[in-house]
């Protein structure tokens, strides 16, 4: 008897010190990320990347109640993202809101502000849900980069081009300026810095298309939080490429937007 309740002891200190070694890679019962999909109360974003850490508690997994300081310490915990890759935009994303200090995720959706036409993932708002994830709009990025198992700079880019194009085809009433270029091209080096290599932008297929259509972390398929940390120059390193392979023009023009004293878009 005392044999077994020492080893029940020892095994507890056992997982409570594997525990704290790397909380974020936890996959117990007591994980307090583990991933726990949107119930039917739960509020989304039109973000795959603020849906997930939503659905792995480093947001509330209820969707509500969303700060700026919430978001930029669950990006930094989360995805290794640095307070200048994301303050800007949670700050900008506040505007989609009443309340004055705090966001719900499905405010995000407001078309214009941070939404926009030609998603990876989404629908055009004059087309239908530019909510939720779309597995049709999802197939350009889906089948992209073909004959290798992961996306990069140049994919993306090429994904943006084709997308574009589509919305451009479909869409009448489709908004195509500087504004939401940088936004798109900002989003693609999101995904691929979170899901892959931040400096090389190379991410696995499989990483990306399961934090796309389930909203969640890959850690069982082998993903590791990037150890580089992602920031605005990181970022904007990436974003450098993927512009070059989209050929992209404006169909219209936009005032200079200032996100801050050391971004505009
Ligand atoms: C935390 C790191 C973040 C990551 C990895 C991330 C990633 C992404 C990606 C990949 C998309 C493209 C989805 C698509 O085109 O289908 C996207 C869209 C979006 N993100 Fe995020 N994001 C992050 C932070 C934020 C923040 C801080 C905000 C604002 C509070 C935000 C608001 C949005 C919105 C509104 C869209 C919809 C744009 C559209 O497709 O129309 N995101 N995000
Ligand atoms: C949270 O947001 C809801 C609106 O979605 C609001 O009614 C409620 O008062 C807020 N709660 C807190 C604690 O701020
Ligand atoms: C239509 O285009 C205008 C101008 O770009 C924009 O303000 C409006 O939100 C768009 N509506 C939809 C549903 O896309
Ligand atoms: C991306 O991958 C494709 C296919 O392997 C390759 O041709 C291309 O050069 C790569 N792009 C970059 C920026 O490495």
């Amino acid at each position: 008897m005392a044999r077994l309740i020492l080893s029940l002891i020892l095994a507890a200190v056992a997982s409570s010190n594997a525990y704290s070694i790397d909380s974020r890679q936890a996959s117990g019962p007591n994980d307090p990320h583990k991933w726990v999909k949107a119930g039917a109360t739960d509020l989304r974003a039109p973000c795959p990347g603020l849906n997930t850490l939503a659905n792995h508690g480093y947001l509330p997994h209820n969707g509500r109640n969303i700060t700026v300081p919430m978001i930029i310490q669950a990006s930094l915990d989360g995805f290794n993202a640095a307070v200048d890759a994301i303050q800007p935009f949670a700050k900008f994303g506040l505007l989609s809101s009443n309340a004055p200090e705090t966001l719900n995720l499905d405010d995000l959706v407001l078309h214009g502000l941070i939404e926009h036409d030609a998603s990876l993932s989404r629908l055009d708002a004059a087309l239908g849900d530019s909510l939720h994830f779309n597995e049709g709009q999802f197939s350009t990025l889906a089948n992209s980069n073909p004959g290798v198992d992961y996306y990069n700079c140049t994919s993306a880019g090429q994904v943006q081009r084709d997308l574009l194009a589509q919305s451009i085809r479909l869409n009448a009433n489709q908004t195509n300026s500087p504004k939401e270029f940088k936004i798109r091209t900002r989003e693609s080096a999101f995904y691929l810095s979170v899901l892959g290599d931040p400096l090389t932008g190379v991410a696995p297929k499989k990483f990306v298309d399961i934090f796309f259509r389930e909203e969640r972390l890959p850690i069982a398929e082998g993903w590791k939080r990037p150890t580089t940390l992602i920031t605005a120059a990181t970022l904007g390193a990436l974003q450098t490429v993927i512009v070059a392979n989209s050929e992209w023009s404006p169909t219209q023009a936009c005032e200079t937007e200032i996100l801050g004293p050391a971004l505009t878009l």
